[in-house]
């Protein structure tokens, strides 16, 4: 009872998130906030789920909280934490709940530690909050809630069975039209799980992606956000390419009075890291693989998935080196990209460790 007395404030309210950015450093992304404000308000009837997808720090989690203070009211905002047994604070952060009164996942843990795999049938207790929160809301404004579970690649290495918990949840209750989920995630292995099972039946598709910012935000960004002079914003562009959390930190750096040389360095090495976890500098286990992934991809910008798989004898080298964030799986079309533009720009660098030519034609930055 008291539960659900507490669930009245964030339903009927709205949780109105806190956006940690100032005007002067915001970079207004309105056709994508329209497209996340339709997700947020569905009509009675609406009868999908839905999955966000992007590489880390394209800023999702920044286009939810601008739509959903436009939204008002409806909302909800599990952030799925790092370190699982906080699970259950997160959830009752969500929903209000004084976190001590309440243990919706930890029934959950407790199963899945002991090797006994979760029945929905014991775990739809821990979900009955959100459908009650949904009857209510939708008796007072004649639509379901909507429940954002961000970071939800956090479960699906440790216990891909939550996921699959909230996945079948999220279907059963789009089929009865009581709530809404919107999984948010940075990793393409969540796709890929939940496409394969039946649950993914009533997902809403393509699969939403969050791309970089284009050219002509960054260059404002870059110039009228932070000040940087023309000449100099376009270097920083064309070293990262569109992608605003790495777009800040050279855009910091460089405020602070860092030289270009040594800001390309950074990101270069920063890259270099992520091609040495990949296994794939020479020596390495993938190279040999990789160079010719890397020139193929070079020619054509993308890959279908089928043509990146023939790459690799075993799905988890796939995985493996999918994960390592030099390549990036784009659900919304099943292609294969790179990364980032630093990862073009740390090839364009070592072409010769690649075996790439002057005259191939190689980087064409987008
Ligand atoms: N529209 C924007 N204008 C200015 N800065 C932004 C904008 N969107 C995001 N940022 C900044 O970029 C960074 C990443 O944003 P955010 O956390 O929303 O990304 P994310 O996609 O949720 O990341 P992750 O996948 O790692 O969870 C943050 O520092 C945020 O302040
Ligand atoms: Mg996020």
């Amino acid at each position: 009872m008291y539960n659900k007395w507490l669930l009245n404030k964030p339903v009927k309210k709205g949780i109105q998130p806190k956006i940690d950015i100032s005007d002067d450093k915001l970079v207004s992304r309105p056709l994508v906030i329209e497209r996340f404000k339709k997700i947020l308000q569905p009509d009675k009837d609406h009868s999908y789920y839905h999955l966000v997808c992007s590489e880390h720090g394209t800023g999702k989690i920044t286009l939810v909280r601008i739509a959903s203070n436009e939204v008002g009211c409806g909302v909800l905002y599990v952030n799925i934490p790092a370190n699982l047994s906080e699970l259950d604070k997160a959830f009752g952060k969500a929903i209000n709940f004084a976190y001590e009164r309440i243990s919706v996942t930890r029934q959950w843990l407790r199963k899945i530690n002991s090797d006994d795999t979760p029945k929905l049938s014991e775990c739809a207790k821990a979900l009955q909050t959100f459908r009650h929160a949904s009857e209510m809301y939708k008796a007072k404004y004649d639509k379901p809630i909507v429940i954002v579970y961000d970071n939800v690649s956090h479960l699906v290495h440790k216990n891909p069975e939550i996921l699959d918990i909230l996945q079948d949840d999220a279907k059963h209750n789009a089929d009865d039209r009581k709530y809404i989920a919107v999984f948010v995630c940075s990793e393409g292995s969540v796709p890929q799980r939940m496409e394969s099972r039946s649950a993914w039946s009533r997902a809403k598709t393509p699969v939403m992606e969050i791309g970089d910012l284009s050219e002509e935000e960054s260059m404002e960004y870059l110039i009228k956000n932070h000040k940087i002079k023309e000449v100099y914003a376009k270097k920083l562009f064309d070293l990262v390419g569109g992608h605003i959390i790495e777009l800040k930190i050279v855009a910091d750096d460089f405020l602070a009075g860092q030289k270009f040389e040594i800001i390309k360095q950074q990101v270069l090495d920063k890259v270099e890291k992520k091609f040495k976890s990949a296994q794939l500098l020479p020596n390495d286990q993938y190279y040999e693989l990789g160079k010719s992934l890397i020139c193929d991809l070079l020619k054509s910008n993308e890959l279908s998935f089928l043509e990146f798989k023939n790459y690799f004898d075993r799905a988890e080298k796939l995985n493996e080196v999918l994960d390592s964030n030099i390549f990036s799986y784009h659900p919304e079309k099943n292609i294969v990209t790179f990364q980032s533009q630093s990862v073009k720009s740390y090839i364009q660098e070592k072409a010769n460790i690649f075996h790439i030519y002057e005259n191939f034609k190689i980087i064409e930055i987008d």
